[in-house]
């Protein structure tokens, strides 16, 4: 396929439902600590950093921890959530992900990962992806946090696509307004009434057609 195009995957919540387990290590975290919050409030920790999020999260319950207690809490909770990444496999893969991965590598379309996650290349790893992306760009190659654009940015220069030419596929507000600000095609995966934002809104991806990327890939 001639194509001048290229595409960046997020990873939690768009290749890999991980951010159902980011929930459950915030919610231990909290409620260890004495409060809970709501699933409506965690839409706003999906494609924050880890630091970013403990801070969310303790303004919620109204506390403030010393120095030496913020890491240590930030290191248990990547600890619970690495407990769930241990028993991850293949099958994780979210259905129709796959098929799209495959169909990019077929045509020869450049791809990468562009997440905020300092575990991704473990959970890449254990699903098998890892080899097959062009680049990856990570919670360790980042200083700004979506929504700031950097992190697609990277991508898309590694990659040597332009913005424009980029097409980026998100699970989160904030990712969704980095791709927007980075002035890439930003396909939202998950519910238009959270992701409205986003140039296209699928539930997921068993929901997108291959004709779709060809046309977005082509045009
Ligand atoms: C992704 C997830 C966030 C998570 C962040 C950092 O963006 O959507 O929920 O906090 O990565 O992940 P990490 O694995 O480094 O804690
Ligand atoms: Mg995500």
């Amino acid at each position: 396929m001639e194509t001048n195009k290229g595409v960046i995957f997020d990873l939690d919540g768009v290749i890999v439902d991980t951010a159902k387990f980011h929930f459950l290590a915030w919610r231990k975290l909290a409620n260890d600590l004495g409060f809970d919050f709501t699933k409506e409030q965690n839409e706003q920790l999906k494609g924050v950093s880890r630091e970013d999020s403990l801070k969310k999260i303790l303004d919620w319950g109204e506390l403030e921890l010393s120095k030496t207690e913020f890491k240590r809490q930030m290191a248990l909770k990547n600890e619970n959530y690495l407990s769930y990444v241990a028993k991850m496999d293949e099958d994780e893969i979210l259905p129709g992900v796959q098929e799209v991965i495959d169909y990019l590598i077929e045509n020869n379309v450049p791809f990468a990962l562009g997440s905020a996650s300092k575990n991704a290349r473990n959970i890449l790893k254990k699903i098998n992806l890892l080899d097959k992306f062009d680049a990856i760009v990570d919670g360790t190659d980042v200083s700004k946090a979506k929504p700031d654009p950097e992190v697609f940015l990277i991508a898309a220069e590694a990659l040597n696509i332009k913005p424009e030419n980029s097409i980026v596929f998100e699970d989160s507000v904030a990712g969704v307004q980095a791709a927007n600000n980075a002035n890439m095609i930003s396909i939202g995966i998950g519910e238009q009434k959270t992701l409205g934002e986003a140039n296209y809104v699928f539930t997921d991806f068993t929901e997108i057609d291959i004709e779709f990327i060809k046309k977005l890939l082509t045009k």
